[in-house]
């Protein structure tokens, strides 16, 4: 089965709206007031609703039509104004200096980095939270191609300010704290 197909297949069933992830719920007060913010992979676009719901120009892109569909019905019901598009963001990524934030959540496509520090204006903020290969209990996807090396998130996106950096690894007592992923906000200069 195609990927694409298996993100359908799971939109139109199983899964419900998830929470906005944490690198974007626990620090929305990083946000701007007014600016354009993309939601990429954005699934049921649990982070655009935030983003929208916080005031922003919201953009939400996902290949899988069942998810925007999803999308749309959801942030008409907040009566919310999300600007939607099935797209394919790997053959078709962002504008370069077109969004003020940007926002991912596990997803991950290494070659897409130079794509996503260009397309934020100066002063643009990315939050980036995905799942890492070292881990304290099993989650996310099993090929390690979907998983982030131990600092990696820093190294991709080294052209940026580092604002917060979090990967706990499986350093101390790994019943606390937050395992087996790692957020990064960074800054355009
Ligand atoms: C694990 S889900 C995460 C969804 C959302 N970001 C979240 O955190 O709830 C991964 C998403 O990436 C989307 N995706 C995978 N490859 C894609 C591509 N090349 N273009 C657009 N969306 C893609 C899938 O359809 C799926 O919705």
């Amino acid at each position: 089965m195609e990927r694409i197909d298996k993100w359908n297949n799971r939109y139109q069933t199983t899964i419900p709206l998830p929470p906005p992830c944490q690198v974007l719920a626990n620090y929305t007060h990083l946000l701007p007031a007014t600016g354009t913010a993309l939601d990429l992979a954005c699934g049921l676009g649990a982070n655009a609703l935030l983003l929208a719901q916080h005031g922003l120009e919201t953009f939400a892109w996902d290949y899988a039509q069942a998810a925007i569909t999803r999308l749309q019905s959801e942030a008409q019901s907040q009566q919310l104004h999300i600007q939607t598009e099935i797209r394919d963001v790997v053959t078709r990524p962002p504008q370069p200096a077109t969004f003020d934030v940007i926002v991912i959540c596990h997803f991950l496509a290494r070659q897409l980095a130079p794509a996503l520090i260009a397309a934020l204006k100066p002063k643009g903020l990315l939050f980036y939270q995905t799942f890492a290969r070292t881990t304290v209990t099993a989650c996310g996807p099993c090929n390690p191609e979907f998983r982030l090396a131990e600092g990696e998130l820093l190294q991709l996106f080294q052209a940026l300010q580092p604002l917060i950096y979090h990967e706990e690894k499986d350093i101390g007592d790994t019943t606390q704290g937050l395992r087996n992923e790692v957020l990064l906000i960074a800054q355009k200069n």
